[in-house]
Parts: structure tokens; sequence; C-alpha cells
């Protein structure tokens, strides 16, 4: 793997700041790694640098959204695909170098009046943007509140460094340095194909079990953790599965998404989808109970109501009971109807409320132990701004030697990148 660059294809987008003249020399590197480069310029950007001198270092240049040949007729007639945001299909790594304050803002606002935005619309590929301006327009709170904006969207971003900009004033503004561009690239190129032809299967969200037709048991669980791991994973290459609970939220790419509600139900796809699976991430908030006497119509009001909850089936540790049982020639377990993989990495979460860290991370090991997981992801919900329902998380990652790994408090979003870093199968 090393640093190679090797059938990558690196859409660079390249803005109107004087720093565009640098990026002929990031062109002429990655192409000395073996990579694809193609560039789209805005017509700002043609302004300071000529396209030509693109041309004769990047594999192809664009900068018009309108082929000046297009005609509708021909389109009808021969009934194929309009390739106007084909760079966006084959990127493997989408690069703004260097990033106006201009583009910045247009991203952050789903605007898509040019090439170069519309393509950053349409790609899947991870997006990553190297601003270059003025200090005082990179300290303007609209460019901030932009870039907050996009990382929190996942946006990536080699942060300006601090010295002597074009406009004669010092600060933070000049482009980063190129070494630590190229290195970044590399490092997220190989990431990307971190899990490429592995098989992962992931819970997320509130369960909801049943009082009658119109009441219900469930949890504040929105489902981010286990949706973010899932959109990461198929990022990074992976074949996801995702079984959500029903009011989770949205997975952001096109990934085989499963919708439950019930405990019951949630085990039950896990049983039918798990069979090929190399990972299974289970962090889906289950209900602990269910309802015994559940009523099939709406209880009246203004009654005293008693209800009957029995214990739902422990999904974690269910799931390397199978493996023993398929692998040891003994009758197949009860509660699944496929075998499983051998050796499938289990991951699992163990939510606390205000709880030490010590206790936090013993149960944690606990659980471990007892499903014979992999790894245990455990956060403390009772913590501001930590586990249901909010955009950040702060967790310690527990593997089987008791050896713990802190994630600071950060977005969910970069939770579910770290915690996948911790996955190392071959
Ligand atoms: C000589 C010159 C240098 C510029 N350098 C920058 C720059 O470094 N960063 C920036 O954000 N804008 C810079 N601008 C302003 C942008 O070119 C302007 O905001 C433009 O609308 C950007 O368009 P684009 O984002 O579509 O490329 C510069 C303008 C000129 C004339």
């Amino acid at each position: 793997m090393g640093n190679s660059l090797k059938n990558k294809n690196i859409v660079i987008g390249v803005t109107g700041s004087i720093a565009c003249y640098k990026v002929l020399d990031l062109i002429k590197r990655l192409k000395k790694l073996n990579s694809t480069v193609y560039v789209i310029m805005t017509e700002s950007a043609t302004k300071l640098v000529s396209v030509s001198d693109f041309e004769n270092v990047a594999d192809d240049v664009k900068v018009h959204l309108f082929d000046p040949n297009f005609n509708y007729k021909d389109y009808i007639k021969k009934n194929r695909p309009i390739k106007h945001i084909s760079f966006a299909d084959v990127a493997d790594l989408f690069l703004i170098c260097p990033a106006t304050a201009n583009v910045i803002a247009k991203i952050a606002n789903g605007i898509s009046d040019d090439l170069l935005t519309s393509s950053i619309l349409a790609t899947l590929a991870p997006v990553v943007i190297c601003p270059a301006m003025n200090v005082k327009m990179w300290n303007n709170p609209l460019t901030q509140e932009n870039v907050a904006k996009l990382r929190k969207l996942g946006y990536i971003f080699v942060e300006p460094e601090y010295g002597d900009l074009a406009c004669g004033y010092k600060g933070i503004g000049r482009l980063a340095n190129l070494d630590k561009i190229s290195n970044r690239i590399t490092t997220i190129i190989n990431k990307k194909n971190s899990l490429k032809n592995k098989k992962i299967l992931v819970t997320a969200g509130a369960t909801i079990e049943e009082i009658d037709p119109v009441r219900v048991i469930t949890n504040k669980s929105s489902g981010k953790m286990g949706v973010y791991i899932a959109e990461e994973a198929f990022l990074r290459g992976a074949d996801v599965t995702l079984v959500r609970g029903a009011n989770a939220i949205e997975p952001k790419f096109p990934i085989r998404d499963i919708k439950v509600s019930s405990a019951e139900e949630l085990f039950n796809e896990i049983k039918k989808n798990i069979k090929d699976k190399d990972i299974m991430i289970h962090a889906a908030a289950v209900s602990d109970f269910e309802v015994n006497n559940k009523r099939d119509e709406k209880i009246k009001s203004g009654q005293e109501l008693h209800l009957e909850l029995t214990p739902t089936t422990k999904i974690l540790e269910n799931i390397k009971i199978l493996e023993k049982q398929s692998f040891s020639g003994r009758r197949k377990s009860k509660t699944f109807s496929s075998e499983i993989k051998k050796n499938i990495f289990l991951v699992g979460f163990k939510a606390e409320y205000n709880v030490s860290e010590k206790v936090l991370v013993e149960r944690a090991y606990n659980l471990l132990k007892d499903a014979n997981a992999d790894l245990m992801i455990a956060n403390d919900v009772g913590k501001k701004g930590r586990g249901f329902d909010v955009e950040t998380n702060e967790v310690f990652i527990v593997d089987k030697n008791r050896k713990v790994k802190h994630l600071d408090l950060a977005d969910k979003k970069i939770i579910a990148s770290k915690v996948l870093d911790e996955i190392k199968i071959r």
C-alpha cells in the first residue's frame, strides 16, 4: 500500500486564490505517485493561471458546466446519460485546493452554480478542502461558521498556515504546505479502502415496544452513532447492511437499509442478515423489556394501569454463541436460523448513566467478556453532550486485553471514523 496512489482518481477543484499556481507542483507530485489527476477550474481561477498550464500537468481539465455543443435533441435521440458531473462519479478523492472563502461558503449552503460546486454536491468521495485567503477573510465569523458547518458534515480541512500573505498581511491564511496536503491525501485514500470487500452489519437507533396500538415504550436514541458508523464503513469500501430503529436518522449514502420497530424484529433481521458478515457493530439502543400484557385495543385513560414487563433477548451476548455452536458440530442455536462466519469481529456499545470512568470501563469489559466481543464502546449518557440524541460523544474503547482507548468529546462522525480505525481484521 504505502504511499502509492496507483489506479486512484483524484479530482482537484482549483478556485480563484493567488495560491493557484502552487497546485501545479502538487499535481506533479500526485502523478509521481501514479494517480490520475483531473482538474476543475473555476472561472476566477482561469484569470490567475491559464488552463493550458494545468493541461500540461493534469490528465484532463474542465472549466464549464455547459458543453457549448449541447443539444437536447441529440440527448433525447441517443438516450445517453449526460456527463456533466462525471468527475464526481469517478473521484476516489475530491480535493479543493486552494479553496477560496467564496467556494467554502457556496458548498456550505448547497449552491451549485458552476461545474466545481455541482460536482461537489454530487460526489460520494471524501472531500478535502485546503483554504487559502487573507487572514481577515479566514477569521471572519461567516467563514468560520461555514467551515464548522462543513466539518460537521464530514468534509475534511487541511488548515491554512500562519505566515506572510500575498495581500501584504501576516497571519493565518497561507495554503498548507504541499507535503502536508499530499500526505493527507494518501492517508485518506488508503483508509478509504480499509474495509474493501468486508461485509458489515450495523445496528442503530431505538427499538419500540407497543403497550397498545397507540402507546409505546422506547428510548431517546437518535441512531446517529450507528448510522454514522454505517456511512463511514460505506466510504471505506465495505458492503454495509444497516438495521435501524424506525425513528433513527436516514443514512446519507445508498446502503442496504432495513427498518425495524421492536427488539424482536431487530433480532430477527440480525438473524436473517448476519450469515456472511465479517463484522457486526451493534450500536442500537435495544429495549431491555417488552410488554407482556400488550393490548390490541387502545387502553382507556383515567384508570390505573399495571404493565407487566419481561426482559428482551440480550442480542450481543447471543452472537458468538451461535458461532461456537456452528463450529463445534453441535446442533444449531435455536435463536439463529443461519450459521455465522467464524471469528466475526463483534463490536458492542455500553451506555451507562452518570457513573465514574472506572465503573463505566469495568461494566463495558464485563459485557465484552459475557458476549465474547472483540471491542466495547462505552459511553456515559448521563453527561452533557454525550450519548443519546446529541451530535457529540465521548467514548472509551475497551478491547479483549482490557486495554482502554479514550476518545475525547467530538462530533459523532469523528468518533465513528475512529471506532472503525480500531477494527483490525485481515
Ligand atoms: C489577485 C486575486 C487574488 C485573490 N486571492 C484570493 C484568495 O487567496 N482567497 C480567496 O478566498 N479569494 C481570493 N480572491 C478573491 C476571489 O477570486 C473571489 O472571491 C472570487 O469570486 C472567487 O471565485 P471562485 O471561488 O469561484 O474561484 C482573489 C482575487 C484576486 C483578484
